[in-house]
């Protein structure tokens, strides 16, 4: 983390998992141990049906809601989608771009995800983008080189400006729900390259605003030791954010000095 220069986020994506009632429940016992935000940003990223409650519900102890995914056109007939507009109206702040299970079974692909960075922007939600490597893809020794054409793909067209307020998860697909977590120095490598990434596009002062997330079976055990590298400003968390007191553990982490 470098708290000097952007903020740390730790975000929580809870899938298809929680019903209003379950949210409700979520809220009351998160309330009461929830630290009083020092440093680091709050989010839970929840099911559309849950957006309007989780923002009236989440607001006194400075949790910021955010949706899992949001459709690139402003209206029309797409069945069953939303768009960030919708999100936005709702209450929402933030939206999860990319998630690897949108990648993997709803077609998304690197054309699809810089639409929706674009319609999120000019909707005035800030985009969570995620990008990562599957297994085969990291032992082919591809990783750093998947991860630019991602994150050039999903940023392309976007003024610098707004950059800046972009987050980007760096989630590696073997890591995610598998208990399996990168070591502390893989996700700072790959953090850092995106930051380089970024820097040769948009220059420094853009990439040392931006926060980068580390995304994939980030837990209360192992938070500290990944957010301690440099370039690691928060994480993306899924199945530890179903969790009141297991999320709470992670959010102490990143207050740490
Ligand atoms: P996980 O999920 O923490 O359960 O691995 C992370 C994510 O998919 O964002």
């Amino acid at each position: 983390m470098n708290r000097r220069y952007r903020k740390t986020i730790i975000a929580g994506n809870w899938k298809m998992n929680n019903t209003l009632t379950q949210t409700k429940a979520f809220a009351e016992e998160i309330k009461p141990i929830m630290p009083r935000g020092k440093w680091c940003n709050v989010v839970l990223c929840v099911p559309a049906t849950n957006i309007q409650a989780a923002v009236r519900l989440f607001k006194d102890c400075h949790i910021a809601i955010g949706a899992e995914t949001c459709h690139y056109e402003e209206k029309g007939a797409y069945t069953g989608e939303i768009t960030a507009a919708m999100i936005k109206d709702a209450g929402a702040k933030y939206v999860i771009i990319g998630h690897s299970e949108r990648r993997q079974y709803y077609n998304e692909t690197d054309f699809t995800v810089n639409k929706k960075v674009h319609a999120a922007i000019e909707a005035g939600l800030i985009p969570i983008v995620c990008v990562g490597e599957s297994l085969e893809q990291r032992e082919l020794g591809v990783t750093m080189e998947l991860i630019a054409y991602q994150v050039k793909c999903a940023l392309a067209g976007v003024a610098p400006e707004k950059v800046r307020h972009i987050v980007i998860a760096y989630e590696p697909l073997w890591a995610i729900g598998t208990g399996k977590t990168a070591t502390a120095e893989q996700a700072g490598e790959v953090c850092q390259a995106i930051r380089t990434v970024i820097r040769k596009q948009y220059g420094a002062h853009v990439a040392r605003s931006v926060t980068i997330q580390y995304g994939g079976s980030m837990n209360a055990k192992n938070a500290a030791e990944l957010l301690a590298q440099p370039d690691v400003d928060g994480g993306l968390i899924g199945g530890a954010s179903l969790k009141p007191e297991d999320f709470v553990q992670i959010i102490h982490a990143a207050n740490q000095e």
